[in-house]
């Protein structure tokens, strides 16, 4: 018997514990289920989930606090696999660029885009950066968000991506939110570089031992994308990525169809991101492959494109499939990786199962951290989120609102 917990939540409705017995992300049908328990209970000892099981079988335990759910929804917090958190200023100044139809290729190509956010992150201090970071991590854990990737990727110099992801390291020290670095240097082609992108991957590349020793990263990204980086030119980057003792990301097939979804499985990517242009021949290597797919439903709605990535392709044929915010100043504006779920439900035809799975246990495993977060599991870190929701099916279907009631971050009350 327990008689030293620091929390107990009962009488929850629908308890979803995700554990699933399995040691890696779910794939095809088995996105589909959803290991929950009824009539619920979860105690917190010490910051960790200490029992799981039901309200009767709980009634036994000692507790500093208890909260009675009243028959809600409660789930494990949820992970983000694919943020560009840190950046400087903002762009609504494209907004009538935008409107006129300039594309957000053509906008790039003019120099803004990821070039604008580039000039302004290069100016900004370190400690700027910091507090914004701050105040986007508050947001993100109110929508429920306990884990999150976060990428470099608007310094394009060694100064700027340096701080960038000392940024990223500083703001999982100050902040109780875990985060996953990424060094994205190759997000776009520098200005100083226009004439000559292999010299510019080169001195990305040179960057990898520095960053490796300083353990500033875990992941390296690479966009691939018309007018960015070529097929091959992120193959070879994306392989001495990997000589330098990285796992490898890639954002491939996001707006032109390149055919970076079969590139990505070759190189044996961890993950392969936005995936809207894959092709039949992509969704089929894909699918029988570890290569997870994180899909940005945010993002192709926010680019006011028809054409969303084909989740039910690629979970039918046997995929692993998670879902993210893309949080970042151009593309996807937005913290809300609730309104990602109703667009998960409603254009990438995901069922309600398969996105709570895409939103725990599958984006953790994108992001190399299956074993610690995305389920609840006795033992395990207590990241929970209590929902203002009686099940599971309401969230992703009652949309444009915030629907979390209370998060927990080890153990700690966050929101
Ligand atoms: O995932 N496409 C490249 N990177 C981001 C957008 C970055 C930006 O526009 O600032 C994305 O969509
Ligand atoms: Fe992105």
């Amino acid at each position: 018997m327990i008689n030293n917990a620091d929390l107990l939540l009962t009488n929850i409705g629908q308890l979803l514990t995700m554990d699933d017995g399995l040691n890696r992300a779910k794939r095809g049908e088995e996105m589909n289920k959803l290991p929950l328990i009824e009539n619920g209970a979860i105690a917190i000892t010490d910051g960790e989930i200490s029992f799981i099981g039901s309200s009767d079988e709980a009634k036994s335990i000692l507790a500093k606090e208890v909260i009675n759910c009243d028959g809600k929804l409660v789930t494990p917090g949820l992970v983000d696999p694919h943020t560009h958190l840190v950046f400087g200023g903002s762009r609504e100044h494209e907004i009538s660029l935008k409107q006129q139809g300039v594309s957000y290729l053509d906008i790039l190509k003019q120099g803004g885009g990821i070039l604008s956010t580039v000039r302004e992150t290069r100016n900004a201090s370190e400690q700027s950066l910091i507090d914004k970071g701050l105040f986007h991590l508050d947001r993100l854990f109110s929508y429920g968000i306990t884990t999150l990737e976060a990428k470099s990727g608007y310094g394009l110099d060694k100064e700027t991506e340096l701080k960038q992801l000392k940024v990223i390291k500083e703001l999982h020290k100050q902040h109780d939110m875990d985060l996953v670095p990424t060094f994205l240097g190759a997000h776009a082609i520098p200005e100083e570089y226009k004439q000559n992108p292999d010299a510019f991957l080169l001195e990305m590349l040179n960057l990898l031992p520095l960053i490796k020793e300083q353990q500033l990263a875990e992941f390296v990204d690479i966009f691939c994308e018309t007018g960015v980086f070529t097929v091959e030119q992120s193959k070879q980057f994306l392989l001495k990525a990997k000589d330098a003792g990285f796992q490898v990301k890639i954002h491939a097939d996001e707006i032109d169809p390149l055919g970076g979804t079969e590139m990505a499985v070759e190189v044996d990517a961890i993950s392969a991101e936005h995936l809207v242009g894959a092709s039949d021949y992509g969704i089929e290597k894909l699918a029988a492959s570890n290569t997870i797919a994180v899909l940005l439903p945010g993002t192709t709605f926010y680019l006011g494109k028809e054409q969303f990535a084909r989740a039910r392709d690629m979970i039918d044929q046997g995929g692993a499939v998670t879902i993210s915010t893309d949080f970042n100043p151009g593309s996807s504006p937005t913290e809300n990786i609730q309104f990602i779920m109703n667009l998960a439900m409603l254009k990438l035809k995901m069922t309600p199962e398969e996105i709570w799975n895409a939103v725990t246990t599958n984006a953790a495993y994108a992001i190399n951290r299956g074993n610690k977060a995305g389920k609840l599991i006795v033992g395990r870190q207590a990241d929970i989120v209590l929902w203002d929701a009686t099940n599971y099916h309401y969230v992703p279907y009652h949309y444009g609102v915030n629907h979390v009631q209370r998060v927990f971050k080890n153990g700690k009350m966050v929101y």
